[in-house]
């Protein structure tokens, strides 16, 4: 099958170009002006006044996550169709290796969760909740089968929380076998001892989700994980971040020339602490670390255009408001943790980003698609609109507006935390590896369509 997309603007994270560009099976064959006239084609879509970009790229998800007595509602089939549906075409999820139990079987759940049932590629990274001998020795098998990634938490005690030590050893290990430490840091330790006072002065309410975890403790361990890494000298990627206090450790250790990496998401930039405030209505909102005041974001917007923020993915970790949030009624630290917002990515940073005059087209396709694919072993396969690249395509109409609404999303969740906000700029043809799998509105795509992507290791210490 060969599709000819013409006269599109290409937008890469390099620039923007009008051109032509044909799709020969899987991959991109040729970009050019005037392919109309010479190539033979299959079909032939117009996307004149639109744009051509990378299929996002989402480093941040967690389809079925066991989480707080329940577990995150979309699946790899659900969930991806999502993503397709807002123009991202790869996601990479975080397989969970339990307590007690071997990277191995958590790494193989995972996979079965995914295959046969994604309807886009997929990768995964590694959750430890186990540091040992062995599964720090099976650190270096998951690698050489392209899962190079390891999240490790100074929060959630009693869960998925690893001590310094612990950390320091993954940290150790991944500087020997090229991997990636994640870390996902908020002092939780702290965090409990003042949750459990917030209760007892009688806040059980979302808010207090929000009130107890202070974003001095997660500025405090992402300079604490940061300096781990320096000591292991290893680079260190700091997951969903939402602090000033958290961004100044990240900034200072760049600007040291240190390898450190952050990732922020939609809902810091473009929600806040005033949306756990409306009662039990708050648990919809409730996620760590949780939403900041106003302030934050602005400091975020700015990491973001000064590239002290690499990326933004989701944390795509959905709960129905109805019986699984309802978990933490009378308790706020029984509310599952997590948000739906794979499927609303692309448009928001879109309409906030790109048309609030935040940041340029060419940085919306870089820290959504270009840059999770340099930092995640993926590059140039995904991430490019290049020759030879996965046809990883999206025409999107960067005028087109439309309403965010749980009655029109495709997540498998009940409530959306943007209900009713416009925004403009959405994907009209959604390709993935040469399938057309959206169009128009319309699924095209096919349940297990999508593919395992083996990763390879990234030269983090050069991208610093
Ligand atoms: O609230 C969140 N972020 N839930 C998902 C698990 C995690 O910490 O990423
Ligand atoms: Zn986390
Ligand atoms: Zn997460």
């Amino acid at each position: 099958m060969r599709t000819l997309i013409t006269n599109g603007t290409i937008v890469t994270a390099e620039g923007s170009t009008v051109a032509d560009v044909l799709v020969d099976g899987e991959t991109i064959a040729a970009i050019g002006a005037g392919l109309a006239g010479t190539l033979g084609a299959d079909e032939t879509i117009d996307a004149t006044g639109r744009y051509v970009i990378p299929g996002g790229i989402d480093v941040h998800t967690h389809m079925e996550l066991p989480f707080g007595g329940t577990f995150a509602k979309d699946t790899f089939e659900t969930g991806t169709r999502a993503a397709a549906f807002g123009g991202t075409t790869t996601i990479v999820d975080f397989a969970v290796q339990s307590r007690g139990r071997s990277l191995r079987e958590g790494l193989d759940a995972w996979h079965a969760k995914a295959e046969g049932n994604a309807v886009v590629d997929y990768g995964f990274h590694m959750i430890m909740s186990d540091v040992n001998d062995q599964s720090l020795a099976e650190m270096d098998t998951l690698v050489a089968e392209g899962v190079p990634d390891f999240k490790l938490f100074t929060a959630y005690p009693g869960v998925f929380f690893s001590d310094d030590g612990a950390i320091f050893r993954a940290m150790q290990r991944t500087g020997r076998n090229g991997g990636l430490i994640m870390m996902h840091a908020e002092n939780g330790l702290a965090i409990d001892v003042i949750a459990a006072d917030t209760v007892a002065a009688g806040v059980t309410d979302p808010i207090g989700h929000g009130l107890a975890r202070y974003s001095v403790l997660e500025g405090e361990a992402t300079n604490r994980v940061i300096r781990l890494a320096e000591a292991a000298k290893v680079p260190v990627y700091i997951v969903h971040l939402s602090a000033r206090e958290a961004l100044n450790a990240v900034r200072q250790a760049r600007d040291e020339g240190l390898p450190a990496f952050a990732e922020t998401c939609p809902q810091y930039l473009f929600l806040s602490l005033d949306d756990l405030s409306n009662g039990f209505e708050g648990s919809k909102f409730v996620c760590s670390p949780p939403l900041r005041t106003e302030d934050h974001q602005r400091e975020l917007w700015k990491g973001l255009v000064k590239d002290d923020l690499q990326v933004v993915s989701t944390d795509h970790c959905p709960f129905d408001f109805h019986g699984q949030k309802e978990l933490g009624r009378g308790d706020f630290r029984k509310i599952p943790n997590g948000l739906p917002g794979v499927e609303d990515r692309m448009d928001l940073l879109h309409d906030g980003g790109v048309v609030g005059g935040r940041i340029t087209r060419e940085r919306w396709v870089e820290i959504t698609s270009t840059a999770p694919a340099k930092l995640f072993g993926m590059y140039p396969r995904k991430g490019a609109v290049a020759v030879g690249s996965d046809a990883d395509l999206v025409i999107y109409d960067p005028n087109r507006k439309r309403v965010i609404s749980a009655r029109t999303h495709h997540m498998d969740v009940d409530y959306s935390c943007y209900e009713g906000r416009t925004v403009q700029g959405a994907s009209d043809v959604v390709m993935s590896r040469g399938t057309v799998v959206v169009r128009d509105g319309t699924f095209t795509g096919r349940k297990g369509h999508g593919q395992f992507v083996r990763r390879g290791t990234a030269d983090h210490a050069r991208m610093a």
